[in-house]
């Protein structure tokens, strides 16, 4: 493990490696066996896709259904936890992963919250909202892992009510080209270490604006080692990648 702390992190002038839904490239995205091959890749860290249960358990998934990534169907905010858990989540992916499940945060917090660094994406609904907030502060809590999490979210009302909740606890706002305006300007009353755009927003003249705002700065999904490499040029804190694997071994080359 390069780092102790996020903030060491993203002081260190390094470039991190995070594996996007873990190392979703090669196995079944947001799964144990994702964020485990993640870590045997070399990544620094893991960005995984959390949602609220409808009995209010915090569960790692990245679309709003279960359709696409598990043998059932329907909204997953609108099934508890039970019914979750009896889900595949890995044999749409490959045989081999069969009976993989949709983990909950406290199981991945418990199982790398001292390998790797963890990058928490809240995916909201609007009757999770408020709810969310306080279930994520309250796991982040009582895993002791204040230092270690960093929070994204595309909607900074969010991150505005979990930053009141958690000042300790940075925080990194997601966008891409078409996001509001008016978004961004939501973001001047808060506290709100980082940002977090699609890869190709950055160029030399993005860094020259988010270093001169004192912004960090993590990107967004990047599978190609050239690309890799000039962001680590460029200057950016941290590469998330579906293929730990590749991005590690081309930023040890450049
Ligand atoms: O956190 C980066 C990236 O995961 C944001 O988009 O749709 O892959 O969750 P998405
Ligand atoms: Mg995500």
């Amino acid at each position: 493990m390069r780092f102790e702390t996020i903030g060491e992190a993203m002081q260190s002038g390094e470039t991190m490696v995070f594996g996007h839904r873990g190392a979703s490239a090669s196995a079944p995205m947001n799964t144990l066996a994702a964020f485990q091959l993640a870590y045997d890749q070399g990544a620094d860290g893991i960005e995984l896709d959390t949602r609220l249960s409808k009995d209010g358990r915090l569960f790692v998934l990245h679309d709003f259904t279960v359709d696409a990534t598990t043998d059932g169907h329907g909204c997953a905010a609108d099934m508890t936890l039970s019914q979750l858990k009896r889900l595949d989540a890995g044999s749409w992916f490959s045989s081999e992963f069969a009976g993989e499940g949709i983990p909950t945060l406290d199981e991945i917090f418990d199982s790398f919250g001292d390998a790797l660094l963890i990058n928490v994406e809240i995916k909201s609904t609007r009757n999770s909202i408020g709810r969310m907030e306080k279930a994520l502060a309250d796991c982040i809590r009582r895993h002791n892992l204040r230092e270690r999490v960093i929070v994204s979210s595309f909607d900074p009302v969010i991150l505005k009510r979990l930053s009141g909740m958690m000042p300790m606890v940075m925080m990194g706002f997601l966008y891409q080209p078409e996001t509001p305006a008016e978004y961004c300007l939501a973001l001047k009353s808060m506290q709100c270490e980082a940002r977090h755009p699609r890869h190709d927003m950055v160029d030399a003249g993005y860094m020259n604006w988010s270093r001169a705002q004192g912004y960090h700065v993590n990107v967004w999904t990047v599978n190609d080692s050239r690309r890799a490499c000039a962001l680590k040029q460029l200057g950016v804190n941290s590469i998330i990648t579906d293929d730990p694997a590749r991005i590690v071994a081309a930023l040890a080359e450049c």
